[in-house]
C-alpha cells in the first residue's frame, strides 16, 4: 500500500483549484500503481481544514522537540498525517509569483525536521497551481525545501486552471502528471536515487554539528539538544552518505510500504 498525504496551502476547501490538481496527480498515481498492483490511499488537505500559527521562532522545536503552539493548534494533526505516509504532495497556489503564506508556515512549522530527518526516505511532489504567471525559480524553490527536509523529491510541477486564456488544463496537465507520477512511484521504491548533492552537504553539515556536540557534552558535559539526541538514535551520523542514511530508514520501514 501507498499512502499518499498532501497538504493544498489554499483555504477554498473543496472549490480550491489547487486541491484539484492534487486530485489529478493522485488519480495518475492510482492509475500507474494498479498496474503495477500497488494499492494507494490519498487524502488531500486543504488549508482551511486546521487552524495553524504562524512559527514564533522561539527554537524550542530545535532545542527540545517540542513547538509550544503544537498544543493549541492542529499542527500535530498534520505532522502525524506526515509522517503515517509514504509520499507527500506539497501544493500551493501562486500569489503573486510565490508559494501562498499559509504554505510557507507550513514549511516553517516542520523546519525542526529538517535537523533530524523525519521525513528522510519519503517521495514528494510539489505542485503550484497558477491562473498564469509564475515566478520561473517557484518549481525550483519547492523542490528544495521539501528536499531540507529529507524527501525525495520526485518532481516540481505548475499546473494552470482553467480561467487562463487558451489553455484547456485538462488536456496540457495530463502527460506532465502522467511523467510526475511515474517519478514518484519510482521515489516510492527507490527514494535514495532521488537524493541531490544539495541533500548531501547539508547532510555533511549535520554529521559535523552531532560530532562536535557529542565532543562539547564529553569535554564540557554540554547538554545535547533534542536535535542531537535524536540524530544519535537514529544513527545519523553512523551512515556514509544521506543516500545511504535514506537506504537505511527505507530498509526499517520495508514491509510497511511498497
Ligand atoms: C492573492 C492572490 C495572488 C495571486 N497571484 C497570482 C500570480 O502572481 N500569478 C498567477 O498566475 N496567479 C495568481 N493568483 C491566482 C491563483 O494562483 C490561482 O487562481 C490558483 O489556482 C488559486 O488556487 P486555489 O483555488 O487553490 O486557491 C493569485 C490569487 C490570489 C488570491
Amino acid at each position: 500500500m501507498l499512502r499518499i498525504i498532501s497538504f493544498a496551502g489554499s483555504f477554498m476547501g473543496e472549490k480550491s483549484h489547487t486541491k484539484r490538481a492534487s486530485d489529478m496527480l493522485a488519480e495518475h498515481v492510482i492509475r500507474k500503481a494498479a498496474e503495477e498492483g500497488i494499492g494507494v490511499s490519498y487524502e488531500c488537505i486543504t488549508a482551511d481544514q486546521l487552524r495553524i500559527e504562524h512559527c514564533r521562532g522561539c527554537a524550542s522545536c530545535f532545542k527540545t522537540g517540542i513547538c509550544p503552539l503544537d498544543r493549541t493548534d492542529d499542527m500535530p494533526l498534520l505532522k502525524q498525517k506526515l509522517l503515517e505516509a509514504d509520499a507527500v504532495f506539497l501544493c500551493t497556489p501562486v500569489y503573486l509569483w510565490d508559494m501562498s503564506g499559509i504554505t510557507k508556515t507550513v514549511i516553517d512549522r516542520l523546519t525542526y525536521w529538517s535537523h533530524r530527518y523525519d521525513l528522510a526516505g519519503k517521495a514528494c511532489v510539489t505542485i503550484a497551481s497558477t491562473d498564469s504567471s509564475i515566478d520561473p525559480g517557484l518549481e525550483d524553490r519547492l523542490k528544495q525545501y521539501m528536499s531540507f527536509l529529507g524527501l525525495s523529491v520526485a518532481d516540481a510541477i505548475t499546473v494552470m486552471n482553467y480561467r487562463s486564456p487558451n489553455i484547456n488544463r485538462e488536456d496540457e496537465a495530463g502527460p506532465v502528471m502522467d511523467a510526475a507520477a511515474e517519478r514518484l512511484i519510482a521515489a516510492c521504491k527507490d527514494p535514495a536515487s532521488f537524493i541531490t548533492e544539495i541533500q548531501e552537504q547539508l547532510w555533511i553539515g549535520r554529521v559535523r554539528s552531532i560530532k562536535q556536540s557529542v565532543v562539547l557534552k564529553e569535554i564540557a558535559g554540554i547538554e545535547h539538544w533534542d536535535e542531537i539526541k535524536v540524530c544519535l538514535e537514529r544513527g545519523v551520523a553512523d551512515c556514509g552518505s544521506f543516500a545511504e542514511y535514506v537506504r537505511k530508514v527505507k530498509r526499517e520501514s520495508d514491509g510497511d510500504q511498497l
